[in-house]
């Protein structure tokens, strides 16, 4: 059997331990010989380890090979790559695309009027958040799909992505576009805008219940630390914790005019750190193993 260091990130259930697992003070946490599967991963990750060395014996190498050439011939793997790159390079979000991963459903979306209207009204004011809210709908919808989301849920998610910052459009743009650090009462004043957005949302018949709440509690934490209401994990709906996934990673890969936007690469490392605090663990190492694939 052959000793290989591996990312947390991309080793697969069935590897083996081939090291002990000890903490900061030598104490054993997982012993040698465990076999990877889903809990011993999200422990790991949330214990904030990245790398383990692992066993794989010669068939699962093999078949790992197979999925592997498998992969770089399912056609959305190789959309889904090229939308990773040009969003991550700040460009505009290609509709022909998304609806080939969509079967046209990213389109019929954006189309609906009262989101249509919105997206219109919100290019003029507010060209980042315009652009930010397609790509968080876009990759709410890779997620979907990652998730094997049903026709129903994948329309559901892309309208929660890409409403999720529409409390934004009664946040002074002064306060929005500010180079400068925010002061204490500022950032208060855009720690409104999930509330903001809700209440725009709430009496909308062409929105679901699930996507207003998507809107209230993308700022949420894992933790019970986010806002507006505190609320912890099991608490959290599960629309709102793919945005928040989706939001964090598309946040971190733009420029805007107080910061640089980091590489993709960089982006997946800080949203590894978050993981259990801030993000959940199982949806984030969903999206990160499959990002991996489509960038390595
Ligand atoms: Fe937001």
């Amino acid at each position: 059997m052959v000793k290989n260091k591996r990312d947390i990130v991309t080793c697969e259930y069935g590897d083996i331990l081939a090291e002990n697992i000890v903490d900061n003070v030598g104490q054993l946490l997982i012993k040698e010989s465990t076999i990877i599967d889903k809990n011993i991963k999200m422990k790991l990750m949330e214990m904030g380890v990245q790398y383990i060395y692992v066993y794989k014996n010669q068939e699962s190498e093999k078949e790992e090979k197979i999925m592997k050439i498998n992969d770089i011939y399912e056609k959305d793997r190789v959309i889904i790559k090229k939308t990773f790159e040009r969003l991550s390079q700040g460009k505009m979000l290609e509709t022909r695309e998304a609806n080939e991963i969509s079967d046209g459903l990213f389109e019929k979306i954006v189309n609906e009027p009262f989101i249509n209207n919105y997206l219109t009204d919100l290019y003029e004011r507010d060209s980042y958040t315009y652009i930010h809210s397609l790509n968080v709908g876009y990759y709410c919808m890779v997620l979907g799909k990652y998730l094997k989301f049903s026709h129903y849920n994948m329309g559901e998610i892309i309208k929660a992505g890409v409403l999720h910052d529409i409390g934004k459009i009664k946040i002074p743009l002064k306060l929005l576009n500010k180079k400068e650090k925010l002061s204490k009462e500022e950032f208060e004043i855009i720690k409104l805008h999930p509330l903001l957005g809700y209440d725009i949302v709430k009496n909308v018949d062409s929105i679901s219940e699930d996507v207003k709440l998507a809107v209230l509690m993308h700022h949420e934490k894992e933790n019970g630390s986010g806002y507006p209401n505190g609320l912890k994990g099991q608490d959290i709906p599960l629309y709102a914790k793919i945005c928040a996934i989706a939001d964090i990673y598309d946040a971190l890969t733009t420029n805007r005019a107080y910061k640089k936007k980091i590489t993709p690469t960089h982006a997946f490392k800080i949203l590894r750190s978050m993981a259990g605090d801030h993000l959940n663990v199982e949806l984030l190492l969903i999206f990160l193993e499959n990002a991996y694939r489509c960038y390595f």
